[in-house]
């Protein structure tokens, strides 16, 4: 069955919701406070890149509506999805300010009883908030569930089309609208969803135990990094030995490298920690978890100053080129960007010629302007021709972000053009001993 949905927030999860939604058939409003953001949906632009984005908005124009009056979104309303954001605030905590505000707005503009959905990250206990929120401005009657989001950017579309478990929480009583979710779900799956109900509470925590268990994967295999290269260790034959055991899984986040970024793994890992400690049951094990990711950034700096010994260049006077600013690969979202932190590392530390290459991404205004230092290699030309420019007469070259186009490097070209052929592989995607073969001197994360 179609509904009329409305979906507040467009960022990335409620446009990627929007755009899936509206392919199965539903009809679709979203609403946004950000005018400059609506005006650009509704020309068929999405403000955000994730592969599939844009085919799927122009695809499904008909069944998509963008506007910024909770009344127009709300008003043929059956069910709305809250999707907005829930950053960091500087107690460590969620800042609530944008959900509570959507709470408000839906009190205050909804016509019917209604079906309330929130796909935003937040603590446990801020379903009930905002219930509470709602029913505290309107006579109709309103079912807030959880429904909480688990798709990756860079491949958004695909997560949000074939989830691996689909969670939904909701109290006794909520049935009907557990149902109508279900209905929209197996619209979207073609049947396929693995339903995963539980109480509204527990469903908020599984979002953050998800979340921050997957970084702890990462940051307990980074934290192998130096122990590997001080034993003689190859820690990408340690992750794939790992991964073969069935209870560690195929799937584990066990690339080792610069660390995790992004906009929920750091401020999720950071919301939980905060949550245990008000609650009085703080969680050591997630504290260093952030710590050991930050360190990775450290030892990437380390790493430059080593090949820059060999040299015999200081870091002031190096030419550095970087490859990739995004925090993963095929987005061009830079929020907490391991490569942007490293970047900002570097010129701290005294670096003063950096050139940065992203297949999408421009470094915005604002960071360039703030540091002076950076040329940025993104205008024009093709990304083997960017790349070549920001390595000539360069001292090292810097892989940050593993895109395919920095998968197969021509090696060959690029020790003729640099000054110093040196080669830091944060992510390790090459084998060291085949890049030395080159003629390279080569530094990465424990990958011989
Ligand atoms: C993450 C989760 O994977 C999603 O399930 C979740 O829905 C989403 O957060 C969210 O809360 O909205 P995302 O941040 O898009 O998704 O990206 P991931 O693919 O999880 O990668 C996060 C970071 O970890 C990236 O910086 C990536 O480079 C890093 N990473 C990942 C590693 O360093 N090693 C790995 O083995 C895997």
């Amino acid at each position: 069955m179609a509904y009329h949905i409305a979906i507040i927030g467009t960022g990335y999860i409620g446009l990627v919701a929007g755009v899936c939604l509206a392919d199965s058939g539903n009809q679709v409003t979203c609403v946004d406070i950000d005018e400059a953001k609506i005006t650009m949906l509704r020309e068929g632009r999405s403000p955000i890149y994730d592969p599939g984005l844009t085919d799927l908005l122009v695809k499904n124009k008909r069944h998509l509506h963008f506007t910024t009056s909770y009344n127009e979104a709300l008003k043929d309303a059956d069910v709305v999805f809250i999707a907005v954001g829930t950053p960091l605030a500087k107690n460590g905590e969620a800042d609530l300010q944008y959900v509570e505000a959507a709470a408000k707005s839906i009190g205050a503009h909804m016509l019917k009883d209604l079906v309330v959905v929130n796909r935003s990250t937040v603590p446990v206990g801020t379903g009930h908030k905002v219930e509470k929120m709602i029913q505290k401005v309107t006579s109709y009657k309103v079912s807030v569930i959880s429904c909480p989001e688990f798709l990756r950017e860079g491949c958004a579309i695909n997560d949000f089309m074939h989830p691996d478990r689909v969670v939904i929480g909701a109290d006794d009583g909520h049935e009907y609208a557990v149902s109508m979710l279900k209905d929209i779900y197996k619209g979207v799956s073609k049947n396929d969803a693995k339903f995963v109900v539980t109480d509204l509470r527990s469903a908020e925590m599984i979002k953050y135990a998800s979340n921050s268990f997957l970084a702890c994967q990462i940051s307990y295999i980074n934290d192998l990094v130096r122990l590997c290269e001080a034993v003689d260790v190859d820690v990408t034959e340690v992750a794939r030995g790992m991964k073969l055991d069935k209870r560690i899984g195929e799937y584990a986040f066990l690339n080792a490298g610069l660390g995790y970024g992004g906009s929920c793994f750091p401020k999720d890992v950071q919301a939980l920690t905060a949550l245990g400690r008000n609650a009085g049951r703080p969680l050591p094990l997630l504290e260093t978890v952030e710590k050991v990711n930050d360190e990775m950034v450290e030892l990437a700096v380390a790493k430059v100053q080593k090949l820059l010994k060999i040299t015999e260049i200081a870091l002031s006077e190096a030419r550095i080129a970087v490859l990739g600013l995004s925090f993963k690969p095929n987005t061009d979202d830079t929020r907490a960007s391991q490569s942007v932190k490293l970047i900002e590392a570097l010129i701290k530390e005294g670096c003063a010629n950096l050139r940065v290459v992203d297949p999408i991404v421009h470094f915005s205004k604002e960071v360039e302007r703030a540091h002076g230092k950076i040329k940025e290699i993104n205008g024009g030309g093709d990304i083997l021709d960017r790349i070549l420019s920001a390595a000539k007469d360069a001292d090292i070259l810097i892989l940050a972000t593993e895109w395919n186009d920095f998968r197969n490097l021509d090696f060959e070209k690029l020790r003729d053009v640099m000054r110093h052929p040196c080669f830091l592989d944060t992510r390790n995607v090459y084998s060291k001993k085949e890049v030395e073969q080159l003629g390279f001197t080569v530094e990465n994360m424990g990958r011989k």
